[in-house]
C-alpha cells in the first residue's frame, strides 16, 4: 500500500517537473563556459546587422528594405569571405495586417520566409551569431533558443546570455565575443505593464526575471565573464539595446557601460535604434559603442553620438579584425547601389584607460 503511494506520488512528481521542463526557463539562463571556434587565417571578417526581420515595403518604397540590406550584405560577404554575422536583434517583426511579432514555435514559417528565404549565397553558409531583441521577446523567445540547440545551430542563440572565444592565425590571437540580452536591464517595471510588452513581462515572471535581485545577477554574470576574459587580446560585447545618447541611461543600462570601460572592452556592438551610428573611444573612455540596426526599418537617431548615418539610411557595418586592429566600414545599402559611407579603426585594448 505504502510503496503504491510512493509510487503514485513519484509519477505526480514527475509529471510535475516534465511540466515545468516544457516550459524551459533554463533554456534563457546565461551559460557560463565558452563555446570556442578557430580560424586558420591571419584576420576575421565579420558583418554586424541589426532589426533585419521587417519583410514589408514601406511607403513610397518599390523594393524590400530587407532584401536591399541583404543583398548588398550578399556582396560583401563574398568580397571579404566573411566568416560569421553578429546579429544585434529583432529577429522578426510583425510586417504586416495580421503578422505576429517574433516567431510563435521553432516551426513557424517566419524562419524560412524571413531568414533563410532572404539571406543567400554566402550568407547562408556562415553563422549568425545572435542576441534576441525586444521584437523576439513579444513573441516566444525560448523558441529561438530552442531553434538554435535542436534545429539549426546556424542560427546561435543558444541562451540568451552566452560567451565565445575566437581564436585566429598562427599566434591563435583571442577574442572573446559576449553576448548579452539588454531586455531585462532597459525596460522599467512600468514600461512592462505595456500592451505591447504583455508577453516579454510573462516570460520575464515565468523565468524570476521580474525583480532587482535577478538583474543583479545578470550584471554580475556580465562581470564575472569580462574578469575571466581579461587574457584576451580583443573584448568585444554584443547586446541589442545601444549605450550611447539618451538610451546609456535607461533604468538599468546605465551600469554596463562602467564596467565595459572597467574591463577594458574594445567594442560593444548593438541595433534597437534603426540607424547607423558610432561612439568612439577617447581621452578617459576606452570603448567604441557601435550601433548597427538598419537591416531592414530606419527611424531617428539615438543622438549624442560621435558620427551617425542620415535619417532614413538602411545598411551594416562591416570590419576586419586582426592581431593589431580592427578596421570597419558602415556600408549604405538604401539604394541598389550599396556605398561605404564611413570607415575607421579600433584598436585591441590598451592594458591602461587612456
Ligand atoms: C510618399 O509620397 C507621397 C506622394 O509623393 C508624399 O506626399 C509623402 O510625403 C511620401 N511619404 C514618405 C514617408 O516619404
Ligand atoms: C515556446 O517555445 C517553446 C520551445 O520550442 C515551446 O516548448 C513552447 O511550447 C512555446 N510556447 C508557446 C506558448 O507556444
Ligand atoms: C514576479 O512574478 C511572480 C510570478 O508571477 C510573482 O509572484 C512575483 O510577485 C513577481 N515579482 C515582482 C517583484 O513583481
Ligand atoms: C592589421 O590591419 C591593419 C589595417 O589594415 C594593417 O595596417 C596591419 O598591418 C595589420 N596587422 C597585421 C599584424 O596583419
Amino acid at each position: 500500500m505504502k510503496y503504491y503511494m510512493v509510487l503514485a506520488i513519484s509519477c505526480v512528481l514527475l509529471i510535475i517537473l516534465t511540466i515545468t521542463d516544457a516550459l524551459p526557463g533554463d533554456l534563457v539562463e546565461p551559460i557560463d563556459k565558452p563555446f570556442v571556434e578557430y580560424y586558420d587565417s591571419k584576420e576575421l571578417n565579420v558583418i554586424t546587422v541589426g532589426d533585419w526581420g521587417f519583410e514589408g515595403i514601406e511607403l513610397n518604397q518599390t523594393n524590400s528594405n530587407q532584401i536591399k540590406v541583404a543583398k548588398a550584405m550578399e556582396t560583401w560577404a563574398v568580397n571579404y569571405h566573411s566568416d560569421f554575422i553578429i546579429n544585434t536583434g529583432d529577429n522578426f517583426y510583425i510586417s504586416f495586417v495580421g503578422d505576429h511579432e517574433g516567431v510563435t514555435s521553432v516551426d513557424d514559417p517566419k524562419w524560412d520566409r524571413i531568414w533563410k528565404g532572404r539571406y543567400k549565397g554566402r550568407l547562408a553558409k556562415i553563422p549568425w551569431y545572435s542576441v534576441a531583441g525586444n521584437h523576439d521577446w513579444y513573441n516566444n523567445v525560448t523558441a529561438q533558443v530552442d531553434y538554435s540547440l535542436n534545429y539549426d545551430s546556424r542560427f546561435f542563440l543558444p541562451s540568451t546570455y552566452f560567451v565565445r572565444e575566437s581564436y585566429f592565425g598562427k599566434r591563435k590571437t583571442k577574442i572573446a565575443w559576449i553576448h548579452i540580452d539588454t531586455g531585462i536591464f532597459f525596460y522599467t517595471p512600468a514600461e512592462l505593464e505595456e500592451v505591447d510588452k504583455v508577453i516579454m513581462k510573462q516570460q520575464f515572471e515565468r523565468f524570476g526575471w521580474n525583480n532587482t535581485q535577478a538583474i543583479e545577477e545578470k550584471l554580475k554574470w556580465v562581470e564575472d565573464r569580462l574578469i575571466e576574459q581579461q587574457n584576451s587580446k580583443w573584448i568585444f560585447v554584443v547586446g541589442h539595446h545601444p549605450l550611447v545618447g539618451i538610451c546609456a541611461q535607461e533604468y538599468y543600462m546605465g551600469r554596463l557601460r562602467p564596467l565595459f570601460e572597467k574591463y577594458r572592452v574594445a567594442a560593444y556592438f548593438s541595433g534597437h535604434a534603426h540607424t547607423l551610428e558610432i561612439e568612439f573611444a577617447k581621452f578617459g573612455q576606452p570603448v567604441t559603442y557601435f550601433l548597427s540596426g538598419a537591416g531592414s526599418r530606419t527611424d531617428e537617431r539615438c543622438l549624442e553620438e560621435d558620427w551617425g548615418a542620415p535619417e532614413n539610411v538602411l545598411g551594416f557595418l562591416h570590419s576586419t579584425i586582426n592581431d593589431t586592429q580592427m578596421t570597419y566600414e558602415f556600408v549604405d545599402s538604401t539604394t541598389l547601389e550599396p556605398k561605404i559611407i564611413y570607415k575607421g579603426s579600433v584598436f585591441p585594448r590598451p592594458y591602461y584607460s587612456y
